[in-house]
């Protein structure tokens, strides 16, 4: 008998290690390598199931999805929890967006203020964006669009309205806006979506890390928006300036709204519950409060 590697084996009259030892060695070591695999491959399966739970748990949590009719109930359904809010919070403090998507919303809402249901005496607004270059009173400016649209519909103070500035010192406009969005938690911010997912004018690609900030338009929004502009590219703003995508998702609730066929892809890809840079509606799924997607029949045709 010798001790190898704190094993007693048997030895051979020439004081080899018997051959039996060496395969009870090897078959040790197979088995070993084998037991170290199958908890590794155990391991990786218990991550990703997890990790599947988790996701699932999280969706369940944060989307609520209404699908609505049409356009006009889809617009009834987002002014109904806008009102709630305004109801419980009169102070409340609400993210705007614009486009033709969220007009019906604001024409609900003038009603309801009309009816004496709510009133924004108290509520402050922040707009998600505006053009670059373009004169503020200019007839397809945001501001101007948020004027015609509700401000001068309802009872608001517009000192508490706020939408980026498109004209003057850029640098300067994205800075002061970062900073008032800084001061103040938006309570509930409407969204939009563009038919290459862009949110804001947070484009494809944008970091979702990235605040307010300036940016160069993509082809597809360009000519998306160019109905707004007597259907004439050359006439519409290749700039603007955003709020970004981490400013979004620093608001407590969002209500995003879609309709149409134009819109089904950003919002399959959404409910999929993707998150892609590349699509950055699909960011909603990483944020942590509550997500109402309130979509018309054609927006939901993809579901
Ligand atoms: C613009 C706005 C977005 C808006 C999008 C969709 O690009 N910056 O905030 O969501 O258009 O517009 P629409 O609702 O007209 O389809």
């Amino acid at each position: 008998m010798k001790e190898n590697e704190n094993e007693l084996v048997d030895l051979d009259e020439e004081g080899n290690i018997k051959e039996e030892n060496k395969k009870e060695k090897k078959i040790k070591k197979k088995n070993y390598t084998f037991a170290i695999m199958v908890s590794l491959i155990f391991i990786v399966i218990i991550i990703c199931a997890s990790n599947l739970i988790i996701r699932q748990f999280k969706k369940s949590n944060q989307i609520v999805l209404i699908i609505a009719d049409d356009y006009d109930e889809m617009s009834k359904k987002a002014a109904d929890i806008i009102a709630d809010l305004i109801k419980k919070n009169p102070n409340a403090v609400l993210g705007l967006a614009t486009g033709s998507t969220p007009i019906g919303t604001y024409d609900e809402l003038i009603k309801k203020y009309r009816n004496k249901e709510i009133s924004f005496k108290d509520v402050t607004t922040f707009n998600l964006d505006e053009y670059i270059g373009l004169d503020k009173n200019h007839p397809q400016s945001y501001y101007t669009y948020m004027n015609e649209h509700l401000f001068k519909h309802i009872d608001i103070n517009l000192s508490n309205t706020h939408i980026p500035k498109g004209e003057g010192d850029t640098k300067l406009n994205v800075q002061n806006f970062e900073n008032l969005l800084n001061k103040n938690k938006i309570n509930l911010q409407i969204l939009g979506v563009g038919s290459n997912g862009h949110i804001g004018f947070n484009e494809p690609g944008t970091d979702f890390g990235i605040g307010v900030h300036d940016v160069e338009l993509h082809n597809k929004t360009i000519n998306d928006n160019a109905r707004f502009f007597e259907n004439d590219i050359k006439k519409v703003p290749k700039k603007a300036i955003t709020m970004g995508i981490k400013n979004i998702l620093d608001a407590e609730t969002i209500i995003l709204m879609a309709s149409g066929t134009k819109k089904a892809d950003a919002i399959k890809n959404l409910m999929d519950n993707k998150v892609d840079i590349n699509i950055p509606v699909t960011v909603l799924n990483i944020h942590k409060g509550k997500v109402y997607v309130i979509i018309d029949k054609k927006a939901a045709s993809k579901l």
